[in-house]
């Protein structure tokens, strides 16, 4: 069965359950309907040029109508929900195609020319909101827009993925696995970071906007640049190594994919290898009721081992986490919830309420504080890097016999080693989507 099939015949439990849970959501705070917007087009200052649409999130967990801004969709309860899918008579523009059946047989479909056809669908005085469009923000009252304790409910329910949503995750996953093997082809021949970004987006014929994040395709020390955002057309005069983290998205599902390769055999090369078993042991931990703090620190304490056991610390690595050094080197979360949004909703929640779940003490940066269930899922990205500013801190204010300078300026060219692969929580044990997806490549 193709892969377009496997996606589209799950989609209609999928639409399914969705109506469920914002059914419950509704009735657990009082409203009676909800209106999602997908959001409009905001254009540059003073000119009349657009930034990249990104669809309202809550209306692509109905629907994927990715481009589609100034649609709307009416929910309530019982009833097939309306979509007022905006086709208008644009001459400038392509308007959007006629829907597609597999997905439009579960709406009730009303083509509308008007952007502001869902003000005549919104008048219930127990209508909830959802979304960012200006006329939205600026005619909705505030305790009907964007119900907190209404966004947390549905959030929460979004954690927990159904079959459609693993579908088109694990095919972003093939799409994502592609094109970093092509990547890696290309940086094998010395392309520019430039070159290799065009050859990745070529592979899996994916435009940059229609890429979860834009893609971070850094050689040698660009790689210690965490959301590193440029692309140099120039080569570099020496190879050393290459970080490439890039997704992709199919259906607005993002796959969010890291690897870092070395130039040529060496302590670098190690080091990666030492990431890639640590990377892997995590991986295999990622199961239901593992509290993902305990992952997260667990990644700090073998992170600081492996710093130890290549002579870069000199502190254990017990010492090395509580010191703060291994923080140094590894500056980020070891994940995320991953969806229709690459960082996606309700990692840090308990409940309804949006009761925090806290983060450790002296980990600013984690986005995931849940304990782990069937239908998560997330990415495991330990990282490893040689960081200028960081390290600069250290060495004015921490201890400075602690790092073994000589063998970080050594490996400083390198930038650092990110491995990132997303995963799926079952009843049973982790699925892997990113290695399958790399594995089925190479068959
Ligand atoms: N690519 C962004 C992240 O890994 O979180
Ligand atoms: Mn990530
Ligand atoms: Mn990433």
């Amino acid at each position: 069965m193709g892969v377009h099939k496997t996606i589209t015949q799950g989609y209609k439990s999928h639409v399914r359950q969705v109506q469920h849970h914002w059914e419950n959501a509704l009735a657990a705070e009082g409203f009676d309907a909800v209106l999602i917007h997908a959001g409009s087009k905001v254009v540059s200052f003073l000119d009349d040029y657009e930034y990249p649409f990104r669809c309202n999130p809550q209306l692509l967990w109905w629907l994927p109508l990715t481009h589609h801004h100034d649609s709307a969709l009416l929910v309530r309860p019982g009833r097939r929900p309306k979509l007022m899918y905006f086709q208008p008579d644009d001459y400038w523009h392509l308007p959007p195609a006629d829907p597609e059946s597999w997905w439009a047989d579960e709406f009730e479909v009303v083509p509308v020319r008007d952007a502001n056809a869902w003000q005549q669908e919104s008048s219930g005085a127990h209508t909830a909101f959802v979304g960012d469009a200006p006329a939205l923000v600026s005619l909705v009252d505030a305790s009907r827009l964007n119900p907190p304790r209404l966004l947390n409910r549905v959030h929460l329910a979004r954690t927990r993925k159904t079959e459609y949503e693993i579908a088109c995750i694990s095919e972003a996953a093939r799409l994502g696995a592609l094109g970093h093997t092509v990547a890696e082809r290309a940086f094998r021949q010395g392309l520019s970071e430039y070159d290799i970004h065009q050859q990745y987006c070529m592979s899996i014929q994916l435009v940059d906007a229609e890429l979860p994040y834009g893609n971070i395709i850094a050689l040698n020390e660009h790689g210690a640049v965490l959301h590193y955002q440029t692309q140099q057309q120039q080569a570099p005069a020496e190879f050393h190594s290459f970080l490439i983290d890039a997704g992709a998205t199919v259906h607005a599902y993002a796959s969010d994919i890291t690897r870092t390769y070395a130039a040529g055999p060496g302590d670098f090369a190690d080091m990666i290898v030492a990431m890639d078993e640590m990377q892997r042991a995590v991986c295999a931990d990622v199961v239901m009721g593992m509290d993902y703090r305990k992952l997260h620190l667990r990644a700090h304490l073998d992170i600081a081992g492996i710093l130890h056991e290549f002579g870069v610390i000199n502190q254990s690595p017990e010492a090395a986490v509580e010191s703060g050094l291994s923080s140094v080197f590894y500056p980020h979360g070891l994940g995320h919830f991953l969806g229709l949004q690459t960082h996606d909703v309700a990692g840090l929640i308990a409940d309804a309420d949006g009761t925090p779940i806290p983060r450790p003490d002296g980990h600013p940066f984690l986005r995931l504080t849940r304990d782990l269930e069937p239908g998560n899922v997330l990415t495991i990205e330990p990282g490893l890097y040689f960081i200028e500013p960081l390290l600069r801190q250290w060495r004015e204010s921490g201890d400075v016999s602690a790092i073994n300078w000589d063998r970080v300026d050594a490996l400083t060219p390198n930038g650092g080693i990110r491995i990132e692969d997303n995963i799926l929580v079952t009843g049973a044990a982790p699925r892997n989507l990113t290695r399958d997806a790399f594995a089925d490549l190479s068959q």
